[in-house]
């Protein structure tokens, strides 16, 4: 049984992360952390949520607190902590507060939980990535970010409205950066195994389209309702439940590369990882065309980002 400590959990994100984490089987202790002067928030969700555990039958024991330090025990943590993206910002737009916030949390974490796997949900995410493997003095394997999984999601319902077939079916990818620069990864998108090039409908495809509304989805959520809530909880749940289930399953996430990906490397972005108990370990793929180009300039913008937080 495992130890979840969601910090940042007064924000939209940490509070249905919470309520999604619970579902878990293998989550028998949660921590939410919040910042001091939030204890009655804390306290708030806390009853809370621990009704609809008991309105589900779940038992999970579930605790609060505003001292990082008591994420001792943990075995995923996920830092949420940080300002939120505003109407009209641009994830980039948050970086540094948001690296201020996340390095003396991962300092924290290095030394109260120093076996724990870091999980960075904070934009910009590539870059709080980087900035969490520094200060927490963590293996690489140990921290990664959200990165472009929940992106990938987005394009894979996408697909599968378009082809009229179950999401199930549709295998499909988004690398680099999740933000402006992010890279559809069409050479290994197929459905039902089969390539999608390879299929008759292809053509037809609103390629570009489909990559212009996975980009701005984001943006256009909180224009309409403040904050991206479920989509992120939801994904962030699927990477608990791959890590605590010890599942293997390749996902998308934030991770260090060193030079796996076409000689590319020290760098934090989205990259398809084995993610198991162990934590993230990033596969070695090819990428063709137009591919290579787009994810050599998704690692340059991070790369900047990143060297200008870490100032
Ligand atoms: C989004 C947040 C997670 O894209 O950045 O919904």
């Amino acid at each position: 049984m495992a130890k979840v400590t969601i910090l940042g959990a007064t924000g939209n994100v940490g509070v249905f992360a919470a309520h999604t984490i619970s579902e878990i089987p293998y989550v028998s202790d949660m921590l939410l952390v919040g910042r001091p002067g939030r204890e009655d928030f804390l306290a708030g969700c806390c009853r809370d949520l621990s009704d609809s555990f008991a309105a589900r039958g779940t038992d999970v024991r579930l605790s609060y607190s505003t001292a990082i330090s008591d994420a001792e025990g943990s075995d995923v943590i996920i830092s949420a902590a940080g300002m939120p993206r505003r109407p009209g910002q641009d994830r980039n737009d948050l970086a540094f507060e948001n690296a201020k916030i996340t390095a003396d949390t991962a300092e924290i974490i290095g030394r109260c939980a120093p076996d724990a796997l870091l999980f960075l949900v904070t934009n910009p995410v590539d870059a709080m990535t980087a900035v969490a493997l520094k200060y927490s003095g963590f293996k690489p394997r140990q921290v990664f970010g959200l990165g472009t999984h929940l992106d990938s999601m987005r394009l894979k319902s996408l697909i599968a409205r378009y082809f009229r077939v179950h999401v199930s079916e549709v295998h499909t990818r988004i690398i680099g950066e999740h933000g402006e620069s992010m890279v559809p990864l069409w050479s290994a998108t197929t459905i039902g195994g089969i390539r999608i090039s390879n299929l008759p409908t292809f053509s037809g495809l609103p390629a570009q389209e489909m990559i212009d509304t996975v980009r701005t989805s984001g943006e256009a959520i909180i224009r309409g309702k403040g904050a991206t809530v479920y989509g992120p909880g939801e994904a962030i749940a699927t990477l608990v439940r791959t890590i605590l289930g010890d599942e293997n399953r390749i996902l998308t996430v934030s991770s260090h590369i060193t030079s796996e990906i076409h000689g590319i490397g020290d760098v934090c972005i989205g990259v398809p990882a084995r993610i198991n108990r162990n934590g993230v370990f990033p596969v070695p793929i090819s990428l063709e065309g137009d591919e290579v180009a787009g994810f050599r300039e998704s690692v340059a913008k991070i790369k900047k980002v990143t060297a200008e937080v870490m100032e």
